[in-house]
């Protein structure tokens, strides 16, 4: 069973490293380097993946379990998490009672069981895997090659999301005690056991720990992209994401740049300019967050020391356990009006130099804001509350820019349109 003496809020973590980015940007690669540039300085490190298409075996040729830390070479360990296994070990009865109501739905016994973990539930337990290694006290470093940008990130947000909070809790504690009641009247197999609801609820402590977790200044995230359109629009999602939950992201790293015109060959030219293009993009969209770049080599690096060779070409003489930065870079605050119905929001933007810049202007483009400081030009892409709001105007207040969003009527329209049309219709009706 799920028991942890939780010391999360107290006790000393060793180094957490998270790795997050769009599908074969690097995410493995790049982690696994991180692991053994560390491992080769002494220290010892676990890396972890929790991408259920699991590559750490094939990125270092070396088998690796998937229930307990493998050694790969001197202090260096990997483990893939295997979420049936964590989930078999931690929820025998939630597993069960999933398991049960698919089959008899008439899905087969092994679907089902291949249902029960779901991709939420994958990462959930990632995370806790991680938890629960980062205070076994055997790592100096702990490095999570996770999978693609999207599940992740949005498994931080989920406490409100799936448990509602407190109102969400003692829904289940009264779904509980009627499931006891409703047990013995015959309800049978739909009604799950009370070990099902003992385990949710030991399930969203542990979201909750995992979210304590996150947040404190030992761990880290690194967003992994390439040089390429649809990357840089995913990672500039996520770099916003991140930054409003107030998690720490210390760099971003670009991998496979390909190297300057002259050397690729011409077949490659009208790429490699690209690339110099998006390079310059990607510089003013993170900026201040330290920005490490590696070149696409000839080969892919498999095996420790071709991985040493991209950690010294990410990291030149830097140890990459080094919290690369630690400001917080942009938040809401909310500005209730007077006016009972009138919300404003305000994008907070810390700018390193703001007092001295001459030439401030934002300009509103869709869903993302362009911010002139002088002849930096930094594109920012909104968070989503913000989407439907107006951009009023934007104050400058010592280092940090204060962007003043408000609700329209119009904007209201957009939000509740179908809410709003339903209503309508019903009108319609009863008149
Ligand atoms: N800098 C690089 N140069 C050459 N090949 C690379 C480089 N980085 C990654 N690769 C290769 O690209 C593929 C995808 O990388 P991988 O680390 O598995 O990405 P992800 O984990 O993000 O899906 C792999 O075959 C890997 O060997
Ligand atoms: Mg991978």
């Amino acid at each position: 069973m799920l028991t942890r003496d939780l010391r999360t809020d107290s006790a000393p973590l060793p180094r957490i490293i998270i790795y997050s980015g769009k599908g074969g940007t690097g995410k493995t690669t790049v982690s696994s380097s991180t692991a053994v540039a560390l491992a080769r300085s002494g220290k010892r490190v676990l890396i972890m993946s929790s991408d259920p298409a699991h590559s750490l075996s094939d990125v270092f040729a070396v088998p690796l379990s998937r229930t307990e830390p493998t050694e790969i070479e001197p202090n260096l360990f990997g483990l893939e998490v295997d979420t049936v296994y964590e989930l078999k070990k931690n929820m025998s009865g939630f597993q069960k009672y999933v398991s049960d109501s698919y089959k008899s739905k008439g899905v087969d016994s092994g679907v089902a069981s291949e249902l029960t973990t779901q991709p939420g539930l994958d990462e959930i337990f990632s995370l806790n895997r991680l938890l629960d290694e980062s205070l076994s006290g055997n790592w100096d470093a702990v490095i999570l090659d996770t999978s693609p940008t999207g599940n992740t990130l949005r498994l931080l947000a989920y406490p409100e999301l799936i448990i509602g909070g407190n109102t969400g809790k003692s829904f289940f504690r009264l779904y509980k005690n009627m499931s006891a009641v409703a047990r013995p009247l015959g309800a049978g197999g739909s009604v799950p056991d009370s070990e099902f609801f003992d385990e949710v609820n030991l399930l969203m402590k542990q979201m909750e720990d995992v979210n304590k977790f996150i947040l404190r200044p030992e761990v880290t995230f690194r967003l992994v992209l390439n040089p390429e359109k649809l990357s840089i629009l995913e990672t500039k999602r996520a770099y916003t994401f991140v930054h409003l939950y107030g998690i720490n992201t210390d760099a971003v790293i670009v991998n496979k740049i390909l190297p300057t015109s002259n050397t690729v060959g011409e077949y490659f030219e009208f790429w490699s300019d690209l690339h110099r293009k998006y390079l310059m993009e990607i510089d003013n969209s993170f900026f201040p967050t330290p920005i490490f770049r590696s070149q696409l080599l000839r080969t892919e690096p498999i095996g420790c020391d071709a991985l040493f060779e991209v950690s010294k070409m990410l990291f030149k003489d830097e140890l990459p356990d080094k919290i690369f930065y630690s400001g917080k870079n942009f938040w809401i605050d909310a500005k209730k009006e007077a006016l009972p119905n009138m919300n404003r929001e305000v994008l907070c933007i810390r700018v390193p130099f703001l007092k001295d810049a001459q030439d401030v202007q934002v300009v509103r483009m869709g869903t993302d804001i362009a911010v002139t400081i002088d002849r930096l030009n930094r594109v920012i892409t909104l968070p989503r509350i913000l989407y439907s709001l107006e951009m009023e105007n934007f104050v400058r207040e010592n280092d940090v820019l204060k962007v003043l969003f408000k609700e329209t009527e119009k904007s209201e329209l957009n939000v509740d349109k179908g809410i709003l049309n339903k209503l309508r219709a019903t009108r319609k009706m009863s008149s």
